[in-house]
């Protein structure tokens, strides 16, 4: 089983560039599916979780050709099975897409319940909501939701909360359903908005993404397109608090800084230099770091899949700082891991108190789930000594050549299999 054993203490210093969009990429791979003409994607991440999905499109039949790392061809035309198997993607969470695109289409889907990272209960009972509005059966049985409709037909659907998952699952078959849908409440995610784009670019007439109000034309048929994916706001605030954390001073490229802002005025807050380009951000701290209180929210707040990374900042902040969740409920599962390194955090109901220290100290830790693992590394590179990470698969889900990227920042990182390599690792680095 491979980990990451971290030396702390150095600055992370220089340029990345970040990558296509996790979350983005697997919205549109699915609804990549609802043409039989071909579609060219560009900026595909190249992250295990994609590469599941991928792995689970071939497997009903869609051919899948990857011209080079980044750049992939898909052909929904040969799409023979609408059930979908559970070993391919018990462990995306983003398999219910495959729902939506594939209702649209073909008026009918079977697919497993879906897994992802346990961060809390993740009903999907707004999915569902939406499809059966459209005119759709939907039944859940033997592990599987059952979606099917004679006809799907446009419907005005109120979202209980701004659900990211279900915005992007029914704007896909409401896509392909007989006149206009209304989807209230929203979510306006980058990603949501990205997913629409390309939709549109297939010949979909969606209005108002990134609003609260998404307005849906049905159309009969959606044709070819080669689109690229938005860059990764979450892979960019990870390097973003990276940087910050070590007290480095990184220039990251390849990002939309407006989708940074939360992140950017909560790192300025608390004293980092937070400069913004075109397209990259720099980020500088230097000094000590304030504390502050964040409060995780729907876009345009301060993302939940960055609560983890900044509560690990705040805990070598000066003063009590408090951390709210308010989208997931078990997202503090880190926390007991960070303990082992000297941070002073107490849970309390959906929030995090956390009492700075002046300095974190290696310890051996294990990845909970996707973006508490990475808060774990960024912990790590700042801490004193050496730290070991287990479980790491985690984070590979998510961010593509980490290791890699970290290292050209000066990190001193290495995956290692066993104990004698975090032996040898030791030894090299004193
Ligand atoms: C997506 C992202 C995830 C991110 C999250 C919030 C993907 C693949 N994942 O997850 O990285 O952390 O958005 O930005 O894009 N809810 C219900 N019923 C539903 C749907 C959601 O109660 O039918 C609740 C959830 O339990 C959660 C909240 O709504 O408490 C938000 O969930 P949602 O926005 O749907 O998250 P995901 O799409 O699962």
């Amino acid at each position: 089983m491979d980990r990451y054993v971290i030396k702390g203490g150095t600055p992370l210093v220089g340029e990345i560039a970040i990558g296509g969009a996790k979350n983005a990429a697997l919205g549109i791979i699915t609804a990549a599916l609802m043409t039989d003409e071909t579609v060219t994607l560009e900026n595909i991440p190249d992250v295990s979780d994609v590469n599941a999905l991928l792995g689970a499109v071939s497997t009903i039949g869609a051919s899948v050709s990857r011209i080079d790392r980044h750049t992939i061809k898909i052909n929904g035309s040969t799409i023979g099975d609408i059930k979908v198997d559970y070993d391919c993607i018990k462990k995306i969470r983003a398999s219910y897409y495959l729902l939506g695109a594939l209702l649209g289409k073909y008026k009918k889907a079977e697919v497993p319940l879906p897994g992802g990272c346990n961060i809390g209960s993740r009903p999907i009972d707004q999915h569902i909501k939406g499809f059966k509005a459209l005119g759709a059966d939907v039944e859940i049985k033997y592990g599987s939701i059952f979606a099917s409709a004679e006809n799907l037909h446009g419907a005005h659907i109120f979202l209980d909360m701004a659900s990211v998952g279900a915005t992007i699952n029914i704007m896909m078959a409401a896509t392909m359903a007989r006149g206009n849908t209304i989807i209230e409440n929203a979510a306006r995610e980058p990603h949501v908005v990205d997913v629409a784009s390309f939709l549109n670019s297939m010949g979909a007439n969606i209005k108002g993404a990134g609003t609260e109000i998404i307005r849906i034309k049905g159309v009969e048929k959606l044709h070819k397109s080669t689109y690229s994916i938005v860059p990764d706001m979450i892979e960019a605030g990870t390097f973003m608090v990276a940087a910050a954390a070590t007290k480095g001073d990184v220039l990251i490229k390849n990002v939309i800084p407006k989708h940074l802002e939360a992140i950017s005025a909560k790192l300025e807050e608390i004293g980092c230099e937070v400069e913004e380009f075109d397209d990259s951000v720099r980020v500088c701290s230097k000094g000590y770091l304030a504390r502050t209180n964040v409060k995780t929210l729907p876009y345009p707040g301060y993302p939940t899949d960055m609560q983890p990374q900044i509560a690990v900042l705040l805990s070598m902040a000066r003063g009590t700082s408090v951390v709210t969740e308010s989208i997931f409920d078990n997202r503090f599962k880190y926390v007991d891991e960070l303990t082992k390194m000297g941070a002073k955090i107490k849970v309390e109901s959906n929030s995090a108190i956390i009492d700075g220290v002046e300095m974190l100290t290696g310890a051996r830790m294990t990845v909970p789930d996707l973006r508490a693992g990475a808060a774990l590394v960024i912990a790590a590179l700042s801490a004193d000594g050496i730290s070991v990470i287990d479980e790491i698969g985690y984070i590979l889900r998510g961010y593509e050549d980490f290791e890699m990227k970290l290292k050209n920042l000066g990190a001193e990182i290495e995956t290692v299999g066993d104990e004698k390599d975090i032996k040898k690792f030791s030894l090299r680095v004193g």
